[in-house]
């Protein structure tokens, strides 16, 4: 059994105040609940807040990107090692904002992925079709792309630390959220890709997450789908009783 996985995505949101408002009020309304691990997703300048904020909580922190090196030359961005070095524990790795306004390609992600498993950091890879390409039938031939060339060069051996999140890009931010049955095939198009690259047992085991538009009123319906292991939520994250209501809506 896959344990579900809710993520909160704050992109480029709060302040470091506020960051930790959200965590005081968030932490007594999740405290019952046991079904999901609960990921944070925030900005740089607000990962030591938030890591201070859940010490001794199983809430874990998230960067919603990373640099591939070590260190280096690299102006404006951030490294595994100083993820490592805040107390992070995982990151979010392609996301569609990341590859449709910075640049991000199926290469680079699989760079950060590769960066993310050899520093012990959990890698939340996000992979989407654009609407142009699911109205033009191209859904599965761009899952199947960004999933392998994402995958590739790892090892079966490294993988499970692994998540993967579906998010279809008509549906982030849109208010229009891909149905069950939708994202449900999407889901299985990817688990069965990552079967072909790194194994049927690899493939079962890895939680595969849905992302765009998630709700608490619609939460329920998509973590009851067989391959639908938790949820990537942006706008509805923002506010600690909203997402509190999506981590109780996953218990399916
Ligand atoms: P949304 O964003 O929930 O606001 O659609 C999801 C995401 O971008 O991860």
């Amino acid at each position: 059994m896959r344990k579900k996985l809710i993520a909160a995505n704050w992109k480029m949101y709060k302040t470091p105040d506020e960051a930790k408002t959200f965590v005081k009020e968030f932490i007594p309304l999740v405290s019952g609940q046991k079904h999901a691990d609960i990921v944070l997703c925030a900005s740089p300048t607000l990962l030591p807040a938030v890591v201070d904020a859940t010490r001794n909580n199983p809430i874990r922190v998230s960067a919603q990107d990373m640099h591939w090196m070590d260190q280096g030359a690299y102006t404006g961005e951030t490294s595994p090692l100083m993820l490592k070095a805040l107390g992070v524990t995982h990151v979010l790795i392609g996301h569609s904002e990341r590859r449709q306004y910075f640049n991000e390609t199926d290469e680079s992600v699989n760079l950060k992925l590769k960066s993310a498993l050899a520093h012990g950091l959990t890698p939340i890879v996000c992979v989407g079709e654009l609407l142009a390409e699911r109205e033009s039938n191209q859904t599965e031939e761009v899952l199947v792309r960004q999933t392998s060339i994402g995958l590739s060069g790892i090892d079966a051996s490294a993988a499970a630390p692994i998540v993967i999140a579906y998010e279809p890009v008509w549906a982030i931010g849109t208010g229009r959220t891909a149905t069950p049955e939708i994202a449900q095939d999407a889901h299985r198009i990817i688990r069965e890709q990552v079967a072909k690259i790194l194994g049927g047992e690899v493939a079962a085991a890895m939680r595969i997450l849905y992302g765009g538009s998630v709700k608490p009123d619609n939460t329920g319906s998509l973590c009851a789908c067989a391959d639908i292991d938790g949820a990537l939520v942006g706008g509805a994250s923002l506010d600690p009783k909203s997402f509190a209501a999506i981590v109780a809506g996953s218990a399916v």
